[in-house]
């Protein structure tokens, strides 16, 4: 699982699962770009992380900022050999409540951002022959969203697609492209979501019967961007607690 020596770029650092990714990244010996919007935020992880975290403010909703921001880093850092797309929102309005602006402003972050950020970390890859792509997608990209919105399912199984297609246009460069669809995670995107009576439905109807834990998804993370992953690709990871199984 050691992978001295990479720069990883975890997108969403600041949240629950992103600061548990980027413990484990550093864990593996790796260097790691925190990009988050909440720059208060970023900047105590920085200090609690120490000098192998580099802490960058991006608002991911605005793409020119999102090219920019990307272009700046590498080329500060030289080279980014691990992304890991997890920055996401969540909404919870159905179709018949869907305004175009509201979903246009989900897609510019959580599918838009990872296309660009995927599309201009590649050459740097390919030319190194080792690269990772590491997407956060969710249990709603299959399971019709359950609690989260028509948008939120439909952007998290626009990401599986981008996942498999980066799967498939760079797999004899070196590089693996996963994803992995957690469900109910403890963070503070779900648990305020969800009030006291839904969180009790939810835990019903997961046969494990309890929530998952941002490391456990982290864990993950490293384990996809770690050498001994490297046959791992188009793969998308289940992190549902049994709830489905295909
Ligand atoms: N928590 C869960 O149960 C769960 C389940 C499935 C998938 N996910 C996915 O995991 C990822 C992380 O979720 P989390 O639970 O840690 O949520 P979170 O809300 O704790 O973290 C999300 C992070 O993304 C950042 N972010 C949001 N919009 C941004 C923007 N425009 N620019 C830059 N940063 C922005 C936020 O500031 C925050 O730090 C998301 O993609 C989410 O969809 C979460």
């Amino acid at each position: 699982m050691q992978n001295t020596g990479k720069t990883a770029f975890v997108t969403g650092a600041a949240g629950g699962i992103g600061q548990a990714i980027v413990g484990a990244m550093l864990a593996s010996g790796t260097r790691v770009v925190l990009v988050d919007r909440d720059a208060a935020s970023l900047a105590r992880l920085a200090d609690r992380f120490g000098a192998a975290a580099v802490p960058v403010t991006i608002d991911l909703a605005d793409p020119d900022a999102v090219i920019s921001g990307i272009a700046g880093i590498l080329d500060s850092v030289g080279q980014v050999d691990i992304l890991v797309n997890n920055a996401g929102i969540l909404t919870s309005d159905k179709l018949a409540t869907t305004t175009l602006a509201d979903w246009h402003r989900l897609m510019a972050i959580n599918l838009d951002a990872a296309m660009l950020l995927t599309k201009a970390c590649l050459p740097a890859m390919r030319a190194a022959g080792w690269g990772r792509v590491i997407n956060i997608a969710s249990y709603a990209w299959k399971s019709g969203g359950l609690t989260a919105s028509t948008a939120y399912a439909v952007s998290k199984a626009a990401l599986v697609g981008l996942t498999f297609s980066t799967a498939r246009e760079t797999a004899a460069a070196g590089i693996t492209s996963n994803a992995i669809a957690p469900a109910y995670v403890i963070s503070p995107m779900i648990m305020e979501q969800l009030n006291e009576a839904d969180r009790a439905r939810q835990l019903r109807a997961i046969p494990v019967g309890r929530f998952c834990a941002p490391e456990e998804v982290a864990h993950t993370a490293a384990f996809l961007a770690s050498p001994l992953a490297g046959f791992i690709t188009g793969g998308v990871i289940d992190m549902n607690g049994g709830m489905q199984f295909d």
